[in-house]
């Protein structure tokens, strides 16, 4: 087919597939041509509850006309209801809204530094917590920091799951370690319980905070609501985005009581921040959330792929190892894993690549067991060329 040449008027800072999204519903994303592609990347881990969820809509609709903005001088009910829901969620007690994963972890950053009064933050190497400056600079990346000049200073970027690393780093300096429960863009690779809990009992013992970054584990995806509970510590601050609006723009930071006195008035802020349809868009997903019991979802139907997964192309000599909690997978191959995201998607299933070498499975939580058994015999297929 012959196609003209037609110029962008958008920066390209994303590499897109030849691919325009048209429409999605549940598990399935239609293309222009009207071609169905099955979702297995849920837009990065957001849409946990599957396109265009009726009652997150309804909610979202609701609020439509009843005002969209109205600023943070106002007080909100529902602001505070939504609170209060991650609150209850999280065992936490404290939330600021923001507007995306990048903006909740700047709010940890500054929390942690202006409650400690210290500078230095731990983060690990292949981590990845946003693209602003302080995200960034937490980011143990050195791709993501090339060309930005100076990153913000006193990060330090010790290897991930190594307890003893951890140890030697964390003293009196230290104003905050900051993880993700399993890296995702590193590589879907999960913490161990015990460096988990390494790192909040070192926080704790030097006067530092732990500070939990769920932005891609969050809201069900690893079989409990939050990843960090399956490691039974007590972060001090969670951060969480993506699926919280289940695809609506909205991020926050949720924190013990005892930061409010680093967090009073003028310390932090956002036009936009705690916006009422975000808000709508929050509520409305927590609460179908807890009411289908997603994490159980994802537990049950995490264990069911893996297993088919495991049985089916484990012993390929493409694949090196398959990984990860509840419905956040990674197939870690011998070789690059774009080549096969491209060939998945010929066969009708969106995919993304985790790290060079690892494709990464983020369906909606409420996928379909026909639909995973037809995405286990797609890839089986495509691996074993
Ligand atoms: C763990 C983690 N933190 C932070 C971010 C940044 O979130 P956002 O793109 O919403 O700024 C991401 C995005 O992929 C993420 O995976």
């Amino acid at each position: 087919m012959q196609q003209t040449e037609q110029k962008s008027h958008l920066f390209e800072t994303y590499k897109r597939w030849e691919l325009t999204f048209s429409h999605a519903e549940g598990s399935t994303v239609t293309d222009k041509e009207g071609r169905e592609y099955t979702d297995l990347m849920a837009g990065i881990s957001v849409v946990n509850l599957g396109h265009g969820d009726p009652d997150v809509i309804k909610h979202v609709e609701k609020q439509l006309h009843a005002g969209w903005h109205g600023s943070n001088f106002f007080q909100y009910e529902q602001q505070e209801r939504t609170a209060e829901l991650l609150t209850k969620l999280t065992g936490l007690d404290l939330v600021f809204f923001a507007n995306s994963g990048t903006e909740a972890n700047e709010a940890a950053i500054k929390c942690a530094r202006k409650y400690t009064g210290r500078t230095k933050i731990q983060s690990f190497v292949q981590s990845f917590h946003g693209r602003t400056y302080g995200s960034m600079a937490a980011t143990g990346q050195d791709a993501i920091h090339q060309g930005f000049g100076r990153m913000l200073e006193d990060f330090e970027y010790l290897p991930y799951n190594e307890v003893n690393a951890l140890e030697k780093a964390v003293d009196e300096n230290t104003a905050a370690i900051m993880l993700e429960p399993v890296q995702g863009e590193g590589g879907v690779i999960p913490g161990d319980p015990a460096f988990i809990q390494k790192a909040a009992a070192l926080a704790k013992q030097h006067g530092a905070l732990l500070i939990v970054d769920e932005v891609q584990t969050g809201l069900g995806r690893t079989g409990t609501m939050f990843a960090y509970e399956q490691a039974g510590v007590e972060p001090d601050i969670v951060t969480t985005a993506k699926a919280l609006g289940n695809g609506f723009p909205v991020g926050a930071m949720i924190g013990k009581g005892y930061l409010q006195e680093a967090f009073g008035p003028g310390a932090h802020g956002s036009t936009f921040g705690g916006n009422p349809l975000a808000m709508a868009a929050v509520e409305g997903t927590l609460q179908k959330l807890m009411s289908i019991n997603a994490p159980k979802m994802a537990a049950e139907k995490g264990r069911f792929f893996t297993n088919l997964l495991e049985e089916k192309i484990a012993s390929l000599p493409a694949v090196k190892e398959i990984r990860g909690p509840g419905l956040m997978i990674g197939i870690e191959l011998t070789e690059s894993a774009a080549p096969y995201v491209l060939a998945m998607q010929k066969k009708g299933f969106l995919l993304i690549a985790a790290g060079p070498n690892t494709l990464r499975l983020l369906p909606p939580l409420t996928i379909s067991y026909d639909d995973l058994e037809k995405a286990a015999a797609a890839l089986t297929e495509v691996l074993e060329k």
